[in-house]
């Protein structure tokens, strides 16, 4: 296949022309098929354009919405963009069955944000770096204040800046480990700007200082960046109910159910493979809330994970117990969110999405998208434990299948409707539409040629 020099210099339209002739053998219909996507108004397709580079046309990904979460006594209908068909329809179920039990309650327990100068100092005397590291820590608070007056005066800014040896990894290695208080900002370009002046400072002063003298002159500047490990910024959603009143819904007594649901949860703390699983489900309630707000995805899974690794074994995010008659279910998560800067008041459907949740603060948008990943996870195992979880989830996939199968409107409900007590299957979804066309069904079932 063809390289490319400049790629990126080229017109929206020189660069699809380039892909469709030199990978879709000159498809016409391929130029139309991406153009149908671009936005009708070419003012906010610009917009969608200069997000990243080389944007030819625009990825479709459902927004949907879940109300009746009641949390901290505050109903909300919260915006979800995700594209697996069961996850909104859990979080829905979820929020009602609480609905009728007072609801999510939510703590910020507390909200710090982390980054790091990583150097090598070819000293000898790690005392002698200290000694003289604490002789000018105040110049990494006032020779940055530049960049931090504007966070101050929100209420936010550096907290606390300390040296920390890493010699015993890393010959020579060492860090400045500098906390924040980043307010609405996810604050990571803030952060970086302050770390890349800390290390200007770092050099400078080592440069002057007569505390060193020889090798322990020489310092190089690894790099400055931010942590997306955040275990400083956690946020505890929180469900709880008397005991019998967790039977609905199945032929268990509360009892019965609450013990079997505290099961599921240890067997996601002790055993990795069922924890990744566990987390994942957690993970589809927060990723939806966080994109449709703007926020990035990547870093938040990253730092749940590391979280979730914290103890040297992978294990549950959730956790529940049966205490006094009360059942009691609780997520703990890092949630490094911004609702200002970065996507957040840029993207016409983000904008929405903060207006529907009426313009929560960050610290409110931890609370909003934790609770998401709670009732997702509770959905999960509600079903897990009691009726299974293909039963729902095939049901929410079945639309998926018939579209696939290009079944017309009038099918579609005929389907739905016969599987309202049926089992849905691809294969048996697929017998069925055979059967409603008059066609014959195809001895191996195919998902390639929509068969
Ligand atoms: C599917 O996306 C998520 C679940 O597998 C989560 C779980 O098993 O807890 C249903």
């Amino acid at each position: 296949m063809p390289v490319i020099k400049g790629f990126s210099k080229l017109s929206k339209e020189a660069k699809i022309e380039w892909i469709v002739s030199n990978y879709m053998e000159n498809d016409a219909e391929a130029v139309d098929f991406l153009k149908s996507y671009w936005h009708p108004n070419p003012t906010t397709q610009k917009l969608h354009d200069e997000f990243i580079e080389n944007t030819i046309t625009n990825f479709y990904l459902p927004f949907g919405v879940s109300p009746n979460f009641k949390i901290d006594g505050k109903n909300y209908c919260i915006p979800m963009a995700i594209e697996e068909s069961s996850v909104v329809a859990a979080a829905s179920k979820s929020a009602n069955f609480w609905l009728e039990r007072g609801g999510f309650h939510t703590e910020i327990l507390n909200f710090e944000k982390i980054g790091h100068v990583h150097f090598i100092w070819e000293g000898e005397n790690s005392e002698n770096l200290r000694a003289f590291f604490e002789n000018i820590k105040d110049k990494f608070y006032t020779h940055t204040h530049h960049i931090t007056k504007n966070m101050q005066l929100r209420g936010g800014g550096i907290l606390g800046i300390e040296l920390v040896d890493k010699t015993a990894g890393e010959k020579g290695y060492y860090q400045i480990k500098a906390t924040f208080d980043t307010c609405d900002s996810m604050g990571a370009n803030f952060i970086n700007s302050v770390l890349e002046e800390f290390s200007k400072i770092l050099k400078h002063e080592i440069e002057i200082t007569e505390l060193l003298v020889g090798n322990e002159k020489n310092v190089q500047i690894i790099m400055c960046i931010l942590s997306n490990y955040t275990p400083n910024c956690i946020v505890r959603a929180e469900v709880r109910a008397p005991i019998e009143k967790m039977s609905e819904g199945n032929d268990m007594t509360g009892q019965q159910f609450a013990e079997k649901f505290c099961r599921a949860v240890r067997i996601a703390e002790i055993e990795p493979y069922r924890a990744t699983t566990h987390n994942k489900g957690i993970m589809n309630g927060v990723d939806s809330v966080v994109i449709a707000t703007g926020n990035d995805f990547r870093a938040v899974e990253a730092c749940a994970h590391t979280y979730a690794s914290r103890s040297g074994q992978y294990s549950s995010l959730t956790h529940a117990e049966i205490k006094d008659g009360e059942f009691r279910f609780w997520l703990d998560i890092p949630l490094a969110l911004g609702t200002v800067g970065g996507l957040t008041n840029l993207h016409p459907m983000v904008k929405f999405a903060y207006k529907l949740l009426g313009n929560p603060n960050a610290q409110e948008l931890m609370k909003i998208a934790a609770v998401v990943g709670l009732a997702q996870n509770f959905s999960a195992l509600r079903s897990l434990v009691t009726s299974g979880i293909q039963k729902g989830h095939m049901k929410m996939h079945l639309l998926n299948i018939l579209n696939q199968l290009e079944a017309t409107e009038e099918e579609k409900k005929t389907i739905v409707n016969h599987f309202k007590d049926h089992v849905v299957s691809y294969s048996a979804a697929v017998e069925i539409f055979c059967k409603i066309r008059g066609i014959e069904v195809p001895k191996v079932v195919n998902t390639k040629n929509n068969l």
